[in-house]
């Protein structure tokens, strides 16, 4: 089975793909000290409408006059408000994103990239796992997946943080954690005071809950040595690398297939991925 989704990228050609969408900064969403969620909406009404993108694919967000970085649209494609991103300080880029306002300007350059490819996980159980920003791709799947409801079987997820304070979007988990057709658990690396949920890594939580791999997908993604440690315990549990899902954050420039930047062997991050199945990153040479 391939659960990876479309290729080449959805970028329009028709116009040139290296010019930007000029978008504006709705709401600032401040999720946790290092993240924070930046609702956009792009200026031009006909470019807005014209913007559709499956979960799992990308967008390059710049400032002006300082550069682009690349992030995943973690809003779910039902939302036709705003594009929305979640954005972890890491450098020069995504620190001038930090201190964006409500009414500033913004580049958008995508949909990018081939997102998960939801047809084959249609009938099955989901096993969503992820770690911190790990969580912005696996949101938007996520509330796709809510939204048609009655198309999967189980769907659990379980998401970890350092903290509870390193835990993005804690206004939706409540909510979240309510719902009778959901089974949620949240874990942290450490006990924290009146922290009602669980305690332990990642990998340690999953091996406890032990999901079966009968019929089901699971989709990892966060910090590439939780994804390492996971993917071994979900393989310990039976999972087959063709139902094994994650996305890579290989550094990306052009984000069109042409710069070289992003590939890994003959596969480029921007057009091939970011998502792989386990299978397809074991064909892949070994330079993760
Ligand atoms: C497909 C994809 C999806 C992504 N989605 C998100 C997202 O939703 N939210 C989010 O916060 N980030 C996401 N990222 C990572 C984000 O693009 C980088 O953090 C950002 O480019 C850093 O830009 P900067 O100019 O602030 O940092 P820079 O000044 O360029 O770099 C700062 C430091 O971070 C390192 N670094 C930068 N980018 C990467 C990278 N991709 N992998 C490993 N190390 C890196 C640099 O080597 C340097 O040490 C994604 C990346 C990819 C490729
Ligand atoms: S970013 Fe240029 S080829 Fe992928």
């Amino acid at each position: 089975m391939n659960v990876t989704g479309m290729r080449p990228s959805a970028a329009d050609f028709s116009v040139n793909p290296f010019v930007p969408y000029v978008g504006t900064v709705l709401d600032v969403i401040e999720e946790t000290p290092a993240i924070k969620t930046f609702r956009v909406c792009l200026d031009e009404r006909e470019a807005w409408e014209r913007f559709t993108f499956i979960p799992g694919q990308v967008a390059q967000l710049s400032i002006f006059g300082v550069g682009e970085a690349t992030f995943v649209i973690n809003s779910p494609p039902s939302c036709r408000d705003y594009l929305q991103f979640s954005v972890m300080r890491a450098g020069e880029v995504t620190n001038r994103l930090h201190g964006l306002s409500v009414g500033d300007k913004v580049g958008v350059r995508g949909p990018l990239g081939n997102g998960f490819n939801v047809e084959p996980m249609k009938g099955k159980n989901i096993f969503f796992v992820g770690g911190g920003i790990g969580m912005a791709p696996l949101r938007t799947l996520f509330l796709h997946m809510l939204d048609h409801r009655n198309d999967f079987g189980a769907i659990s997820l379980l998401y970890g943080a350092r903290s509870p304070q390193d835990l993005s979007y804690s206004y939706e988990l409540p909510q979240w954690l309510e719902r009778a057709d959901l089974s949620v658990t949240l874990t942290i690396d450490r006990e924290a005071p009146d922290w009602p949920h669980r305690v332990g890594l990642i990998p340690h939580v999953l091996a406890d809950l032990a999901p079966s791999p009968d019929n089901a997908v699971a989709i990892v993604c966060g910090p590439p040595i939780m994804i390492r440690f996971t993917v071994e315990a979900l393989q310990k549990l039976g999972f087959g690398p063709h139902d094994i899902v994650t996305t890579l954050e290989r550094r990306m420039k052009c984000g069109i297939g042409l710069c070289g930047r992003c590939n890994i062997g003959t596969k480029y991050v921007c057009v091939d991925g970011p998502v792989f199945t386990l299978a397809e990153l074991q064909s892949l040479p070994d330079e993760l």
